[in-house]
Order: structure tokens, then C-alpha cells, then sequence
């Protein structure tokens, strides 16, 4: 059965990356890979052309398909726009109406870039984390909402952390069956000094641990999971935890690898249907430059193909290809170091095409 996947490239370096995982998925459909593939506006490039950052259609669209593969979204041109129009909403309404309440952010260290880290090459060689973040509720989503007027004139912005217990009970399971397939520990980062709500997260996840007897579980407050990351990262195997901690730590956890531009991420619901796409931005900065870096988008066609097109070797091919060009010395300029060959977007797309055929 032929799968449809459904590719919105967004703003900003969207369009640019997304051209070559395009080209990888293109590659790989000449091999026999059963997909179609469509094409829909999301974010400022949607505003722009209907006025809405997620038009109807683009909804349709992606409710049809099986998969939906995403570039990035926003840029300082609708920063002004009202919160509810603003490319965001667009991102956050297809996670929302999809439901993908689970989003899985690795974090990877290619051992071909341990140089560009940050960190001192000893602290993160080997680095192989997974942080299971929580994507459709807490105080993303929470009501009531808003900006009000108090009595004496002045305005109050409040917001709503709030999770049910099958909201937590659900993103723990998906955790540990993740956990069940990699290093079987589990780190569950909350607030629960402090919060209600992550305290009774804290409880909830103890108690679908009962269900894995075979994965370790530790609980960890969110400001000692931030230090932690930068201290030891390689203590942890699989993190889960709440929307917005999930967002910081994600990028902190990006960072540890040397580029947040090489991290794909999947956002699944139940059935494993997803949206994938690379966990960095748009970076108005560089766009149109043709000198941003398109692993990150290409290792999230590697995600599609395993968690929801059901092809884990196809998703290796994919990931020995990037690794492949790592090792040939290809690099675009944000994770470039002396002795290597500095490469624009669509030649490093060219070379992962290459090597998909090495
Ligand atoms: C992310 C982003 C989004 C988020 C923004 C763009 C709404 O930072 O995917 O991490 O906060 O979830
Ligand atoms: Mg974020």
C-alpha cells in the first residue's frame, strides 16, 4: 500500500532543506519505496498567501496523509502578528489537531563532529540520549488563558500547567517502550518540589514504571536535569518529561552535540502516525543563503521511514548515508572545523544522495 506524505516546508531555510530530504525521499522512491508525496503551506508562508498560518487545506492534507514531513516556521516578518496568527500557531494547531502528543527528540553525537561541540570532546563522546517530551498539553495548551485587566488598572498575563493522569500515563508508556529498545533506564524530569502537577506526573509515572520491570526509572527536578546535561549528559538514556521543560531541554541537549541543525524529531500519536522535522528553526538570518544544513532535515526522513513507514532499514541506509558524507569531511558552515570541506545546502543534499547509492 502506498504511503502519503505529506511535505510543508514552511518559512525561512524550510523550503531550502526541505528541497533535498525531498531529493533523499525521491531517491529512494526510484528504489521501490511506495510513496506519494504532497505539498501544503503551513506557518508565515500560509498567512502570507490565505491569511491563516494553518489553512483548512493544509489540514485536510495532513489528517489524509500518513506522515507529514515539516521544514521550520516563523521569522521576524510576522512577529507582529496577533499570537493567534502567528506561524507558530501553525506548528502547535497540526500537533494539537493530530494529535502527536509524543514528541522524541534524540540527541546524537556523531563522533565525526565531537569537535563541535561545546563541551570537551571526554564529556560527550558517545552521547546517545532521548528526550520524550510531552507535545499537547501542559501550559502550552492549558486553559484559562490570557492577558486581563485587574482593578487597579494594571494587566496580568496567566497561564495553566495542567495534566490528567491519562495525559501522563500515556506519554510515560511511550518512554518506556522506548527505553524497552535502547538502554532500558528512564529519567522523569518534573517541578515536583514545587508543583502540584508535576508531583502527581511524578506519581503517575511511578506507577506505570510497575508495567516495566525491566527499565530503571529516576526522577530528577527540571533546574538539576539542566545542570546534569552539561555536567555528565551521558548519565541519561531516555528522558521524559512535560511540554515546555521538554522545549528548553531539547535544546540544550542539541547543543551538546554541536549542531542543532543535525537533530530530526518525530511528534507521534498512537498509532504511529507522525510529523517529522528537524528540531531547530527557520533561521531567517541565513535564509535563501544556500548555506544551511540539511541533515537535520534529511535525519528526520530517517525517523518517517522507521516509526511510521514501518522501514527500519531503509531509515539505516538513510542514517549510514549522513554518516557517510560526515566521514568524507563534508560539512556546511555551522558545524565546519579546520580540515574539513566547507559545503552549501544543496551539496551536501547531493552528497547524502550519493552515498545513499555508495
Ligand atoms: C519547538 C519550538 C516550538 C515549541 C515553537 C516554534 C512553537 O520551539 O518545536 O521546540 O515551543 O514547541
Ligand atoms: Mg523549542
Amino acid at each position: 500500500m502506498s504511503h502519503k506524505v505529506l511535505v510543508l516546508p514552511g518559512d525561512g531555510i524550510g523550503p531550502e532543506i526541505m528541497a533535498e530530504a525531498v531529493k533523499v525521499l525521491e531517491s529512494l522512491r526510484s528504489d521501490g519505496l511506495d510513496i506519494e508525496l504532497e505539498h501544503g503551506l503551513v506557518g508565515g508562508a500560509a498567512h502570507d498567501a490565505s491569511g491563516t498560518p494553518l489553512p483548512e487545506n493544509t489540514l485536510r492534507l495532513a489528517r489524509a496523509a500518513d506522515a507529514v514531513l515539516l521544514g521550520a516556521v516563523g521569522g521576524p516578518r510576522w512577529e507582529s502578528l496577533n499570537i493567534a496568527l502567528r506561524p507558530e500557531k501553525g506548528l502547535l494547531g497540526l500537533r494539537s489537531e493530530l494529535g502527536l502528543f509524543a514528541n522524541l527528540r534524540p540527541a546524537l553525537l556523531y563522533p565525526q563532529l565531537a569537535s563541535a561541540s561545546s563541551l570537551k570532546a571526554e564529556v560527550v563522546a558517545g552521547l546517545d540520549l532521548m528526550i520524550v517530551r510531552e507535545l499537547t498539553g501542559g501550559i502550552y495548551f492549558g486553559q484559562p488563558r490570557g492577558v486581563r485587566v485587574l482593578a487597579d488598572g494594571q494587566r496580568e498575563g496567566f497561564n495553566t500547567l495542567v495534566y490528567s493522569e491519562s495525559e501522563i500515563r500515556r506519554i510515560a508508556r511511550v518512554a518506556f517502550d522506548i527505553a524497552m529498545k535502547r538502554g532500558r533506564r528512564v529519567c522523569s524530569v518534573d517541578k515536583a518540589n514545587v508543583l502540584e502537577c508535576t508531583e502527581l506526573w511524578r506519581e503517575v509515572v511511578s506507577m506505570v514504571a510497575k508495567d516495566y520491570p525491566q527499565v530503571s526509572l529516576t526522577h530528577m527536578y527540571v533546574d538539576n536535569a539542566a545542570m546534569q546535561l552539561v555536567r555528565a549528559p551521558k548519565q541519561f538514556d531516555v528522558i521524559v518529561t512535560t511540554n515546555m521543560f521538554g522545549d528548553i531541554l531539547s535544546d540544550e541537549a542539541a547543543m551538546l552535540t554541536g549542531s542543532i541543525g543535525m537533530l530530526p524529531s518525530a511528534s507521534v500519536d498512537a498509532a504511529h502516525k507522525g510529523m517529522y522535522e528537524p528540531i531547530h528553526g527557520s533561521a531567517p538570518d541565513i535564509a535563501g543563503k544556500g548555506i544551511a544544513n540539511p541533515l537535520g532535515t534529511i535525519l528526520s526522513v530517517a525517523m518517517m521511514l522507521r516509526y511510521t513507514l514501518d522501514q527500519p532499514d531503509l531509515a539505516l541506509r538513510v542514517e549510514r548515508a549522513v554518516e557517510a558524507v560526515l566521514s568524507q569531511g563534508l560539512r556546511t558552515a555551522d558545524i565546519h572545523t579546520n580540515g574539513c570541506s566547507r559545503v552549501g545546502t544543496a551539496q551536501m543534499g547531493a552528497a547524502v544522495v550519493a552515498a545513499l547509492h555508495g
